[in-house]
């Protein structure tokens, strides 16, 4: 099968200019103006960006977490964030404490067989457990199946928070083995001891999950990792950026050099926390963790992924229902399941409220949604942009098209949206992954399973691209 996408302004994180991509067997075979070449499938490109597919490194789909289970199943959350032009994402495979680490990627690689992706898809390992299934043997052999990051988590205790000993071992690891280690930065100990003097005095309306988790304890979190990584001389990842507080060590780590980088995530640019103040329980749409913050952050935010102190801007995708899954367990705020929905409407956000403000610049854009995260990840230059041998994950980008976002036509199975009603400019005009179109004019043209398992570089790898096909 090949297409030609023909006349549009092509855009990567270094290049922007016109012309035509022709697509050959799944890669992107030639790049010119005005190619002279048949192909079985022509997209007329003009008035449209053509860019390189998003990819998202942070979504917890169909996981078992505080007491439920995210409502998207790989097949529908891959649909919901095709429609929003991701063609790849790189989920948390979670370690039930107890298991192996060969058996948690099992019961990750059933979910993608039971429900098939529509984009493809990787893996990072979330260790939970040193002590009685995982062992940093089995979590050394990991990158030879393809899954080379590592995410702990500091919060959450009693769950899957790790202490520093296991932090620390698994820091160790990625040195010896080449793996990126992540972490959820929050000092877990500290906000349980709040949260349960918080929920004593009678506070426990969703608005007290964020004044229970003051941003220090991000910051301290942060820093805390950021210290160890050096210890162990392991790259690290922090996933979540939501403050400034937390930005700081960032920034100070970056400017001297060090291999530390942070996201945040679409919604930490958009949501503060007076959301949370919604009367009839509705502020639980917004417990996520770390929580939105008070809503000068989010020019630090901005201004953080502008100077590239924050290198991506991810999703946190972790989508429970509101009030059948956000208001249970006696409505209390330390009960509800963390996290939010937003798979689909990252680019529609940054595009608008970035792009057509200027505050970021289209190739940046295309750096924080794509370019980073791929080299980052393992999957550049495969993915992350369009150039010969590349796998053909493109999106044609219509700047101008009007959308309303909203529950009633996203496609992600969860049934709020945390940006409704949210009018924005650009969006995806086709979306094609490995050069098979997934979604043209609004309508999932591909089956489950067009999407793929990839097997990731190790940190710092290329993962090579085929050599072009010849045409
Ligand atoms: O609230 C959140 N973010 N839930 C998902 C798990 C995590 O902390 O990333
Ligand atoms: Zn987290
Ligand atoms: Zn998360």
């Amino acid at each position: 099968m090949s297409v030609l996408i023909k006349g549009g302004r092509i855009l990567t994180a270094s290049d922007d200019y016109f012309g035509d991509v022709f697509v050959d067997d799944g890669r992107v075979a030639l790049l010119g103006s005005s190619l002279d070449v048949t192909a079985d499938k022509v997209i007329d490109a003009s008035g449209k960006i053509v860019m390189p597919g998003a990819i998202d490194p942070h979504t917890h789909i169909e996981m078992f977490f505080g007491g439920t289970t995210t409502c998207d199943d790989f097949t529908s959350g891959t649909t919901s964030a095709a429609f929003g032009g991701t063609t790849t994402l790189i989920d948390f495979c979670m370690q039930t404490p107890g298991d192996t680490f060969a058996q948690a990627l099992e019961k990750y690689h059933e979910k993608i067989t039971r429900c098939p992706p529509v984009i493809d898809v990787g893996f990072h390992i979330g260790v939970t457990d040193l002590h009685t299934g995982g062992t940093l043997e089995d979590l050394a052999k990991l990158p030879d199946e393809g899954v080379t990051s590592y995410k702990v988590f500091m919060a959450y205790k009693g769950a899957v928070m790790v202490d520093d000993e296991t932090l620390f071992k698994v820091l160790r690891t990625a040195h010896q083995t080449g793996g990126l280690v992540m972490v959820h930065a929050e000092n877990g100990d500290a906000i349980d001891i709040i949260v349960k003097e918080t929920v004593a005095a009678g506070n426990t309306d969703p608005v007290w999950h964020a004044r229970s988790r003051p941003m220090e304890t991000e910051a301290e979190a942060t820093n805390r990792a950021i210290q160890l990584a050096r210890v162990a001389d392991a790259p690290l990842y922090v996933v979540h950026v939501s403050c400034q507080p937390s930005v700081e060590p960032i920034a100070l780590a970056r400017e001297k050099g060090w291999k530390i980088w942070g996201e945040t995530c679409t919604q930490y640019l958009f949501i503060d926390e007076t959301m949370m103040e919604k009367p009839n329980w509705e502020g639980a749409k917004y417990i996520y963790t770390p929580p939105p913050r008070p809503k000068e952050h989010q020019e630090h935010l901005w201004k953080a992924i502008t100077t590239d102190v924050l290198s991506a801007v991810s999703t946190d995708h972790c989508p429970f229902n509101w009030p059948d899954q956000k208001g249970i367990n006696g409505r209390e705020f330390q009960v509800v399941p963390n996290g939010g929905p937003g798979i689909e409407n990252r680019l529609h956000m940054l595009w608008t409220h970035g792009v057509r403000t200027g505050r970021i610049t289209p190739n940046r854009f295309v750096e924080l949604v794509s370019t980073n995260v791929a080299k980052l990840f393992g999957l550049y230059p495969r993915k992350g942009t369009i150039a010969p041998g590349s796998d053909a994950d493109i999106v044609v980008w219509d700047p101008e098209k009007k959308l309303t976002i909203s529950a009633a036509t996203h496609h992600t199975n969860v049934n709020y949206n945390l940006f409704e009603g949210e009018q924005v400019t650009g969006a995806p005009e086709v979306v094609l992954v490995r050069g098979q179109v997934i979604v043209e004019d609004d309508e999932l043209v591909a089956e489950p399973g067009a999407g793929q398992f990839v097997k990731r570089a190790r940190f710092g790898e290329e993962l090579l691209a085929a050599p072009a096909a010849a045409v």
